[in-house]
């Protein structure tokens, strides 16, 4: 790594990780901790929990621990570097430079450089004689100057050597460019323009950083649209067409659409808080990220199958997130492009109706679901009404309920009692269901080894709890930690991982620098991380911590004197005799 280790502290001093998680999690205070919803997975109730005192944070849902660098490596999407910086400029503190400064670190500012010039350098091109036809291409698709302008639409000549010729006068080497994504390796190890003669599309993040491009083809050749595949600063998955714009008009609601066109018209009709996937289906982080923004997305995918394929599976990662759904389906197999345009003036207003209009996701999963029963057929009709009610046991709102169920009833020609009742059966059913999976997540962590991954060694409760005990109890009482550190044998730790934090935690303390959690996280693999994460959070500070570190060491030591079940059984005479002598005198 290439910042020093008391630069680390001292950033990690100046900064508060309670004071910087609060800007993305709304925390309450709880105890010496504090409570909020984990902002990376889908939290119902708060389970995600901050400790100021140890720099850790813990999410008991999705089993994610990590310090305030972790954190913002996580939420913002940065490398460690780029972490470090981050903060180090919250914190008032310039990070010290180092000849061996972070490569990739260097790689990627390069790359966010390149892309951004290639980004001036299109547009230029767009108002060239040679770009005289992708204006007009835009201008028949009835882009505005002004909506042109915004999105930073360009194009990129039909010589295959123009980019890379002029952002090599700017500095920047061939091979910076092929990693860039923005020129392609010719057979020889020249790099020549990735993209030719199409509209250019640049990718921006929030941090207003260009990530990479859609380019779309003017004629009706194949590929439609070629974009930048996966480089050191742009992952798909990860981002959203238009979210540095849609994020300030959101409002509590986004539109999903399909296309970056999609995304363009419908921003230029006034609807300024639509995003699109980038060329792939939506992702977990993507919907992790809309949440952030939004409490309602309506999903507005074209009408095809490919589309209604895409919708599902959509509402299957948003929902159990707790996102609202609508659906919205364009008319007439349109998409919200098409839409505006043959609407033209009328065209916001009508997408404003169907916006009003469209449905939640229960509208449409009833709808799709009546499509496969035929409902004249009385056996059917019941098969439709009870998997209808399962359904509807879904909403959490009893007043929505009513409204289903009443034009249930309605429709179908069947008493109102007797939906209500078989949705009340398939709600007790839900809940009996998750009551179980609960007991049985609940016993999986108390029976879990103490080994934890490998499961090899023989689980003892009273040793296993020992164990975090002690640790729990030296990295919270750090004076207590140093006066046990010269006399207790890491041997005495049965576990390999106990018996490796402890090494680390005295190796430190030996060197002079602290040992609280956060100091020592980078030393750890994710995992372990996790695990000691939720061991800390798991333990409340001893009262005493002088007199139970030395009942916990007792019961380590005591227990490491026993034989083992094993040794047992293979024991021979003088040594049961040994053991038996051993523990009557102990009792005496
Ligand atoms: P569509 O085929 O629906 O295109 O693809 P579109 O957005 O409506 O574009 P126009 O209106 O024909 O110009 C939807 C999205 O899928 C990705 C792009 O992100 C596109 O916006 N896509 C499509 C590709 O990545 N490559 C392709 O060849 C086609
Ligand atoms: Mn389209």
């Amino acid at each position: 790594m290439a910042i020093s280790e008391d630069f680390k502290q001292e950033l990690k001093r100046r900064t508060n990780i309670a004071d910087i998680i609060g800007n993305y999690v709304k925390l309450k205070k709880s105890g010496r901790n504090l409570m909020g919803k984990c902002p990376f997975h889908g939290d119902d109730t708060p389970s995600f929990s901050v400790s100021p005192e140890m720099g850790l944070y813990h999410c008991f849902g999705c089993n994610e621990s990590g310090d305030v660098i972790q954190f913002v490596r996580k939420i913002e999407h940065l490398d460690y570097m780029e972490a470090v910086r981050w903060l180090a400029q919250k914190a008032g503190l310039t990070v010290p430079e180092t000849n061996n400064d972070n490569k990739m670190h260097h790689l990627r500012q390069r790359i966010f450089e390149a892309n951004r010039e290639a980004a001036r350098f299109y547009v230029r091109q767009l108002y060239t004689p040679e770009g005289k036809e992708a204006l007009a291409y835009l201008t028949k698709r009835q882009l505005l100057p002004k909506t042109i302008t915004h999105f930073g639409l360009g194009y990129s000549p039909k010589s295959r050597f123009e980019l890379v010729n002029y952002l090599r006068s700017k500095g920047f080497s061939g091979t910076e460019l092929i990693q860039a994504n923005l020129a392609n390796q010719s057979q020889n190890g020249n790099p020549y323009d990735r993209f030719s003669d199409r509209i250019m599309f640049p990718i921006i993040d929030l941090q207003r950083r260009v990530l990479g491009f859609g380019g779309r083809i003017m004629s009706n050749n194949k590929p439609k649209y070629l974009n930048t595949s996966e480089t050191p600063v742009f992952n798909k998955g990860e981002n959203l067409y238009a979210l540095q714009f849609a994020k300030n008009k959101a409002n509590g609601q986004l539109i999903l659409v399909e296309g970056y066109m999609d995304v363009i018209a419908l921003h230029q009709a006034g609807f300024e808080n639509a995003v699109a996937t980038l060329g792939t289906a939506l992702t977990q982080e993507q919907a992790l990220i809309i949440k952030r923004y939004c409490e309602e997305v309506v999903i507005c995918y074209d009408a095809d199958e490919a589309g209604q394929r895409a919708t599902a599976r959509a509402i299957g990662i948003l929902r159990p997130l707790g996102i609202n759904i609508k659906i919205l389906t364009v008319p007439n197999g349109k998409d919200p492009d098409e839409f505006m345009k043959s609407h033209g003036e009328q065209g916001p207003a009508r997408f404003r109706m169907l916006l009003n209009n469209s449905g939640n996701d229960i509208d449409y999963r009833l709808t799709k679901l009546r499509s496969g029963y035929h409902l004249d057929i009385t056996q059917q009709r019941v098969e439709f009404l009870t998997k209808a009610c399962e359904l509807l046991s879904q909403l959490d709102n009893s007043i929505e309920r009513d409204i289903y169920i009443s034009k249930l009833a309605e429709e179908l020609g069947v008493e109102k009692a007797a939906i209500k009742e078989q949705t009340q059966q398939s709600i007790r059913t839900r809940q009996r269901r998750t009551e179980k999976d609960r007991q049985r997540s609940m016993q999986r962590s108390l029976t879990v080894s103490p080994e934890g991954f490998s499961g090899t060694e023989p689980f003892n409760l009273r040793v296993a709890s020992a164990e975090d005990a002690l640790i729990s109890l030296l990295m919270a009482h750090p004076d207590v930690a140093v006066s046990v550190f010269p006399t207790l044998s890491p041997t005495l730790f049965p576990t390999a991982f106990h018996r490796m934090v402890y090494e680390l935690l005295r190796d430190r303390a030996a060197q002079g620098y602290n040992f609280t959690f956060t100091d020592i996280s980078d030393k750890l693999s994710a995992d372990e991380r996790n695990r000691l994460g939720k061991l800390l959070m798991s333990h409340s500070y001893e009262e005493n911590p002088t007199a139970a570190a030395k009942d916990y060491i007792d019961i380590l030591q005591e227990e490491s004197e026993k034989l083992s079940p094993q040794q047992i059984a293979e024991a021979d005479d003088n040594t049961l005799l040994e053991e038996m002598r051993k523990l009557r005198s102990k009792k005496q």
